[in-house]
């Protein structure tokens, strides 16, 4: 039987600067989904990319004495280098700068324009020479830029439109049809009400630069680039292309993942774009909350921007996926803090997680000479109740990364470890092993506790691609790729004569500084 299909993006990202750990949090958690999917059976399909056109990047390059291309290819090699340090495991990495790409882009402006969509009219505005940025009258303070203070003066640019307003109604329907369309709700309802208030037609060309994708009918024009950028998503599966099997494969994508701040971009030009060229709409756009700091945002200006790159040298990259991941709450904004990420590391990955299997085997070596023996069947209550909770574990944190809420999914994982970590205080293992007719009680405890650690390891590979391999290493398991899978996880899998091989810890407890 053929898999089911699961395609997933993240935003592509402004080569403008280099990425911090905000964008980090986007790709990791995108990252996590596409890799529990894989986990679980489907055919999974996990794109990011970046957005290279537009005056912002052709002024940075500029500044920087370099061609926007050349500028453009430093940058995006940087971002593959983190993506690769992060265990970031995407399908393909789309540039809004490849042929394949821009080819996509001008056939669908063709189109709308052939079909009436898009229209030539004037754009007027208050524009700022220096700024090259047009501003509305509410934005204008005393007829002066907001940005650097000088007069601004009426101009009037050639520009193609598209008539977004023709489309409104039928995007509200199909949000009011389709509940699960733009989540979370609040998300949802600030698109609708923004809708509510009125669609006006977009601008959707440019004159004033041309870093960008010509427009096919009229190259003194530059295409908007969010309507460039947008595209990428269906120009990455070769939509068009003579051999377009990944566009039918994967199209329509089942989430795309994106801040909060884009949500509009995604849930009105993007569908509007869409319905206009007759394609189906994406199932669901899921917008994150920010990851802030005390300050406020992060900001180059500010000089408080936090670089993954260094966080990953110091601590490790299991431990900063940890973080972002268990840290900010589903939909809502999230602090981050280097006090906070030591302390997660120390109380959930060192005391919980890390202790756990280095107290598991530590007794294993001791009262059984290293080897996991079979259990007896037992009515134990203990027992049961630890069982109980591991099976129902694996359904339980699947629901939660189908909502795409990873913080609770990790904290479902980490209920299970708790519970384990109980159960040894509860069962006593170090008492069982002074009676000598409680040996196969002890051999059930510990059998127990490896085998709720195979099920914590598994449902936590998406989250921490690097950890499980020292798992299995340590429990014996190395050469058993079956038992790490989903649908191992039925209690009772791990062979009895299982050798372990006790190792370092897994997250060494920090010095917190007093
Ligand atoms: N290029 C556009 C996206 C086009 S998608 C067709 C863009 N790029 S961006 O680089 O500015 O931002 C990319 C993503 O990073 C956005 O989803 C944004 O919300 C996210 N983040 C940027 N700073 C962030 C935080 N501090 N926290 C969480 N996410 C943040 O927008």
């Amino acid at each position: 039987m053929a898999k089911p299909t699961f395609y997933i993006t993240t935003p592509i990202y402004y080569p403008s600067d280099n990425l911090h750990i905000g964008h980090a949090y986007t790709t990791v958690a995108a990252d996590t989904v596409a890799r529990f999917k894989k986990l679980t059976g489907h055919d999974v399909y996990f794109l990011t990319g970046s957005d290279e056109h537009g005056q912002k990047i052709e002024h940075t390059a500029a500044a920087r004495g370099k061609k926007p291309r050349e500028y453009v290819d430093e940058i995006v090699a940087g971002f593959k280098y983190l993506w690769s340090r992060l265990h970031v495991d995407y399908s393909d990495f789309i540039r809004t700068t490849e042929e394949r790409h821009k080819r996509v882009v001008t056939e669908i402006f063709q189109q709308l324009y052939n079909q009436g969509d898009i229209y030539k009219s004037t754009y007027e505005g208050l524009y700022c020479t220096p700024c090259e940025a047009f501003w509305t009258e509410r934005q204008v303070e005393e007829g002066n830029c907001p940005d650097c203070g000088r007069p601004v003066e009426l101009v009037a640019e050639e520009s193609y439109f598209f008539r977004m307003s023709r489309y409104a109604d039928r995007l509200l329907a199909h949000i009011e049809q389709h509940p699960d369309f733009i989540q979370p709700v609040s998300r949802r309802n600030e698109v609708v009400s923004f809708i509510k208030m009125g669609l006006e037609d977009l601008c959707v060309s440019r004159t004033t630069f041309d870093w960008g994708i010509p427009v096919p009918f009229d190259p003194k024009h530059v295409i908007y680039v969010w309507v460039d950028a947008l595209t990428n998503y269906v120009s990455a599966l070769n939509y068009g292309a003579e051999d377009d099997a990944l566009y039918r494969r994967y199209w329509p994508a089942d989430v795309h993942l994106v801040g909060k701040d884009i949500v509009r971009f995604h849930c009105i030009i993007w569908p509007i774009i869409l319905m206009a060229a007759g394609l189906p709409l994406p199932k669901r756009v899921v917008g994150h909350g920010w990851l802030l700091l005390e300050s406020g945002k992060m900001s180059k200006s500010k000089g408080n921007v936090i670089d993954p790159l260094v966080l990953i040298d110091k601590y490790g990259v299991d431990a900063i996926r940890y973080y972002l991941l268990r840290e900010l709450p589903f939909g809502a904004d999230g602090y981050y803090s280097e006090d906070n990420l030591v302390l997660r590391i120390n109380v959930d990955l060192a005391n919980d997680l890390g202790n756990l299997l280095s107290r598991t085997t530590a007794m294993i070596n001791k009262y059984l000479g290293g080897e996991i023996q079979a259990p007896r069947p037992s009515a134990d209550p203990l027992d049961r109740e630890l069982i109980d909770l591991a099976l129902m574990t694996p359904g339980e944190v699947a629901g939660l990364v189908d909502q795409l809420d990873l913080a609770s999914a990790l904290a479902v994982v980490m209920k299970l470890v708790g519970r384990a970590n109980k159960y040894i205080e509860e069962t006593a293992p170090w008492a069982l092993a002074k009676d000598p007719e409680q040996r196969e009680r002890l051999a059930t405890v510990l059998y127990n506790l490896a085998e709720s650690y195979r099920f914590a390891t598994v449902l936590l590979s998406p989250f921490m691609p690097g950890f499980p391999a020292r798992v299995w290493a340590q429990l014996g398991l190395a050469n058993r790729p079956d038992l790490h899978t989903w649908e191992s996880l039925t209690w009772g899998r791990l062979p009895a004569g299982t050798r372990i091989a006790r190792g370092a810890p897994l997250f060494p407890r920090l010095e917190v500084a007093k």
